[in-house]
């Protein structure tokens, strides 16, 4: 059995609206095993960036984490109070969150942002270690020493998620989360970027949780492939077995949805209405897309559990 760095048990996070709770991340566990890369696929809107946020304790109001439990090298996270989630991001867990490239500080130089998380942290470095510091974390993400000293409008898009990168680093976390780290990049710079990114993975012996939506990205790039849906996670298993013998019919379809499994395709394409979580469907909350769908889905919600060694899936097809 690989060793698991992150354990994330039967995770749940609500956002409180006037309509009622919405249940963003629903009752989610899996384990991030150390050194791998972890994808996490979904539709928009399936909770993907509120388990991101959550994982490094960054939920705010009208958000709660309501239950579950986030171990961290068998540390729970999940209820931390602000002040000592703060010691742990960063140092040992971080996150390059949605959109971070166009979230970078436009008036501060790259040098000062990426000094800011080591200053939250009470690392004050002198400034000719600093020098030496920054350039070497920009080293890390392919740019050169001469970024530190640019404003973010100077920058590409993909420098700038390079830069959000290099600050996600800056501590040396065993666990990073990249939420849709390519998304607004073209095609080539989508490759180098991600390309970083295993380098990063490799010279931190981290692990990552890479969300995003591009199921040919994926099926290169990751070791293993988490598919949610409607808050829940449907399937978890190692990519190679997703893409050749997917157990959930959602995932079935994403899968039968691209054209080949190297091409670059971002996650759409198949039939019927995302769903909506303030008023989920009764049991399945697939069943009104789902082509397998019988009695038993309209009624009970199936429990996601282990199908074979080292898969897990949730849906009533799979009960022997
Ligand atoms: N501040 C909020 N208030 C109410 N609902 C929210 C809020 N933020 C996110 N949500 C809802 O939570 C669900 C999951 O969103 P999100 O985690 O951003 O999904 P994804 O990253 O997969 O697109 C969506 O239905 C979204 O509308
Ligand atoms: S539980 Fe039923 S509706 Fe849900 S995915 Fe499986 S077969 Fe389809
Ligand atoms: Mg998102």
């Amino acid at each position: 059995m690989s060793e698991s760095v992150l354990e994330v048990r039967n995770l749940q996070v609500h956002y409180a609206t006037p309509r009622g709770a919405v249940k963003a991340v629903n009752d989610v566990s899996f384990d991030l095993h150390r050194g791998e890369i972890l994808g996490l696929v979904g539709e928009s809107g399936s909770g993907k960036t509120t388990m991101g946020m959550a994982l490094v304790g960054l939920i705010r109001s009208p958000g709660r984490v309501v239950g579950g439990e986030i171990l961290l090298n068998g540390r729970n996270l999940a209820g931390l109070s602000e002040d000592a989630y703060k010691e742990v991001r960063l140092s040992e867990i971080a996150l390059i969150p949605q959109g971070a490239m166009n979230s970078l500080n436009p008036v501060t130089r790259i040098r000062e942002q990426m000094l800011d998380g080591l200053r939250d942290h009470r690392v004050v470095l002198p400034k000719r270690e600093a020098d030496d510091y920054v350039a070497s974390l920009l080293h890390k993400v392919g740019l050169g020493a001469e970024v530190a000293n640019m404003h973010a409008h100077e920058l590409s898009g993909g420098m700038k998620q390079r830069v959000a990168m290099a600050i996600a680093i800056s501590m040396n976390p065993k666990v990073i989360v990249a939420d849709e780290p390519t998304s607004a990049l073209d095609v080539v710079v989508q490759k180098r970027v991600i390309e970083t990114l295993q380098d990063v993975q490799k010279e931190l012996d981290a692990s990552i949780i890479l969300i995003g939506h591009d199921m040919g990205l994926m099926a290169q790039t990751v070791d293993r492939l988490g598919v949610m849906y409607a808050g829940r996670l449907a399937e978890i298993a190692p990519i190679r077995d997703i893409l050749t013998a997917p157990q959930h019919p959602y995932t079935r379809m994403l899968i039968e949805s691209l054209p080949a499994v190297t091409a670059k395709k971002p996650l759409q394409g198949i039939p019927g209405l995302a769903p909506q979580l303030l008023n989920l469907p009764s049991g399945c909350a697939f069943h009104p897309r789902c082509p397998n769908c019988f009695d038993r889905c309209i009624t009970e919600t199936p429990a996601f559990r282990m199908t074979s060694p080292g898969r897990w899936a949730a849906c009533h097809l799979l009960d022997d």
